[in-house]
């Protein structure tokens, strides 16, 4: 008997085991297959239509429906297989749910609990290949051999690959081939558990506590079917240019005059700096949307004062509200219904302020009354919210699933607690009218086009380090782009070569903050030695030259749903040798990296996939293992050969768009897209800018083509810079 029930619309629905399935095209490369009456997504940005054409028939005695690139099969037990362009590359494997005891004795010695969740829903996939993406989860690039659990988690202990679950759930992972790759989204928010090639070495096994399935898969190259699933969630909003200079923060520069000398002591060290993050400490006992008076009195003209000396400041905010009458947000919470219930009380459990409630995010009409506070909380003169604790955290034992937060339950809403946030947040800085700059610790699959991330509480540690690559990595893959790490290291003292080390491995993070936690050892670049300010201001001065250079690859992200950082793979698919490459990582389709990862270090092997040129000296390494020197003064960058790439004028210490741009060529036939527009402000997405094609020939003759005009364009002078000494 078939399982196809019928098609219409460009529906197709089909029976799997007692339940009725649908199926939609929703582009020549993707589909949706999802359990019949499922409608609503927190992820995705705009719902796509599904194609009225696909053709239906049969191959191979079985149900096939047809469109674009894609056969898909649907067997009689109702299970899919998928051919592109006639190659099999996709077969759902029965699935079973794999619930099982944990052992409480061990859990008694106090190791890690084993998962202990019933699950309900779940589906399987043949699977021998390279699996990337699935957000911020500790451990190698290619992820098989292990399991993950997708459940927003602070754990305040240094994070290792033994951790299951993290800060983000983003229910996104690619299984990689050369001829095509699938990427796989199971937009499900409840509790998720992906086993890749662990329990069963030739499959993945994917499986959520409730909700029901509702699977995006999407074929092609690893670049082509990440890009379509970002555009699908909406990949990370361009942040204002200053967003891309040097951050410095601490927990917690105590008032105004402790951030004026973290001011004064960069200007004097002569390192580049744009913003300054307040931590809980400025705020009034820790409530949200206060400040405290003593700490920082008349913080408006503070704000309008330390913002022309070209310094941005970025208050946090937390998910929980002090619970506490003639505190405003408080009662005006209380007063409109906007926090979370437990059987019809307010909830109340305990973070920073002590007893606090919660706001019910999932309610639209908490995300408007939040979106106000934060809209006017910015009239001060605030440039950014750093959105924490947004798990939800919980320092009085874990919230229980059964809260309300706004019409649906803990358990479903846990994991798009901070999307939900960020999204208020996102919403006030358009009521302000401002470029939204927000960062958030939690999130979802798509909630990168409301905020930037970062990887939450890192250690000072050379461990953090290396973990950091494939980390940033996988978030990358996952359509995040604006990310990064705390530089130095959250937890523990940094030491001048440690700090050095992060802040090179950091060169690319677009999200470049230096934070450190209270209780640690200062680790502000001028706090050790005057050999360590030298350092770290080489690598900010050398950051600053990419900084157009990211900004257009965030652009492009934004536009396109390309990777701005990304494992070697990504731009090498050919090349078995970087499958799971966890220690050089490239910016766009021309950089590359390959910090040091070990205290004392002076030289490393690093991989090249083809020709390259060390970005400072100009030597030329052919494709193969090299074995290069990264002693502390060195930051091992090179540049891809044939590339053009838009740079900053050396030395510059302005995130804005200079009156020159420099395009460094490494020969032959090349060419960049180049963005430019006002740097903030939301007049780019009103077309108020320029996007430049530059194309250069080996002779070195550049032809610029304006690809969209919306702007008086502010440069007086383009030069190309030859690097390399093959045309000599
Ligand atoms: C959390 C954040 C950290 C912050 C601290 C105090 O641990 O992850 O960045 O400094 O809270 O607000």
């Amino acid at each position: 008997m078939s399982a196809i029930v019928q098609l219409e619309n460009g529906i197709t629905t089909f029976r799997r085991g007692e339940k009725l399935f649908q199926l939609e095209f929703i582009s020549p490369t993707a589909i949706r297959f999802y359990e019949t009456g499922r409608k609503e997504s927190y992820a995705i940005a705009k719902a796509p239509s599904p194609s009225q054409e696909v053709r239906r028939g049969e191959e191979e005695g079985e149900n096939a429906l047809f469109f674009g690139d894609l056969s898909v099969h649907i067997h009689k037990s109702g299970l899919l297989s998928v051919r592109y362009k006639n190659i099999p590359v996709f077969r759902e494997k029965p699935y079973q749910a794999q619930n099982k005891e944990s052992d409480l004795s061990a859990e008694k010695e106090g190791h890690l609990a084993k998962d202990k969740e019933t699950y309900t829903v779940g589906f399987g996939i043949e699977n021998n290949r390279p699996v990337y993406g699935l957000g911020d989860k500790a451990g190698p690039l290619d992820k098989r051999g292990y399991d993950f659990i997708n459940w927003n988690s602070d754990y305040p202990i240094p994070h290792n690959e033994a951790f299951k679950s993290l800060y983000k759930s983003i229910p996104f992972f690619s299984m990689f081939g050369e001829a095509c790759s699938v990427g796989v989204f199971v937009d499900n928010t409840f509790k998720t558990r992906f086993d890749f090639n662990k329990q069963d070495k030739d499959g993945i096994v994917v499986e959520s506590c409730g909700g029901v399935l509702d699977v995006y898969l999407f074929f092609g190259s690893l670049p082509n079917v990440i890009a379509e699933y970002t555009r699908l969630v909406g990949g990370s909003a361009l942040p204002p240019r200053w967003a891309l200079g040097a951050q410095q923060s601490r927990w917690s520069y105590g008032d105004a005059q402790e951030v004026e000398e973290v001011i004064a002591k960069y200007k004097e060290s002569d390192i580049p700096l744009s913003a300054v993050y307040l931590d809980i400490a400025y705020m009034d006992e820790f409530k949200d949307f206060t400040v405290d008076e003593k700490r920082f009195p008349n913080i408006s003209s503070w704000l309008k004062k330390v913002n022309q000396e070209g310094i941005h400041i970025v208050p946090i905010i937390d998910a929980g509200v002090k619970a506490e009458t003639v505190y405003p947000v408080y009662e005006e919470g209380l007063s409109i219904n906007a926090f979370c219930k437990d059987n019809g009380e307010v909830y109340h459990n305990e973070v920073w302020p002590g007893d606090s409630v919660f706001p019910a995010f999932n309610s639209s009409y908490t995300r408007l009354w939040w979106s106000e506070r934060v809209a006017d909380f910015l009239d001060l003169g605030f440039s950014g919210v750093w959105n924490d604790m947004n798990e939800p955290a919980s320092f009085n034992g874990p919230i229980p699933n059964s809260v309300d937060m706004g019409g649906k339950t803990h358990a479903e809403i846990h994991n798009v607690y901070g999307h939900l946030m960020s999204e208020a947040t996102y919403l006030g800085f358009l009521k302000a009218g401002k470029r939204p700059y927000v960062i958030t610790r939690a999130a979802y699959a798509g909630s990168a086009k409301f905020a930037g991330t970062w990887t939450g509480d890192n250690y000072s540690s050379y461990d953090h380090i290396r973990m950091m690559l494939p980390q940033l990595c996988g978030l990358s893959l996952s359509g995040y782009s604006y990310v990064g790490v705390d530089i130095g290291g959250f937890s523990g003292d940094a030491t001048c070569e440690l700090l050095v080390r992060f802040a090179q491995a950091s060169l690319f993070n677009p999200f470049f903050r230096n934070h450190s936690a209270c209780d640690t050892r200062s680790q502000e670049p001028y706090a050790f030695d005057e050999e360590t300010t030298r350092r770290y201001r080489d690598i900010v001065l050398t950051r600053y030259e990419l900084i157009p250079y990211l900004y257009d690859l965030l652009f492009l992200h934004q536009k396109t749903g390309i990777s701005v950082i990304r494992p070697l793979i990504y731009n090498f698919p050919k090349d078995p040798n970087v499958v799971n490459e966890n220690t050089e990582i490239m910016l766009g389709d021309n950089l590359l990296l390959a910090p040091a990862l070990f205290p004392g270090q002076a030289k490393r092997s690093v991989y090249f996939p083809c020709g390259f040129i060390n970005y400072f000296n100009g030597m030329r390494y052919g494709p193969g293992y090299h074995l290069i020197d990264c002693g502390l003064d060195e930051i091992p960058l090179f540049v891809k050969e044939g590339s053009l790439t838009p740079l900053a004028n050396k030395g510059t210490h302005d995130t804005d768009f200079g009156k020159e741009l420099r395009l460094l060529w490494t020969g032959g036939k090349a060419f960049a897209y180049h963005y430019e527009d006002e740097g903030d402000g939301l007049g780019y997405l009103n077309g108020e800018y320029n996007l430049y094609l530059f194309e250069i020939d080996e002779e070195g003759h550049l032809t610029i083509t304006t690809l969209n005009e919306g702007m008086v364009g502010k440069y007086e002078k383009i030069t190309v810079d030859h690097l390399g000494n093959d045309l000599e």
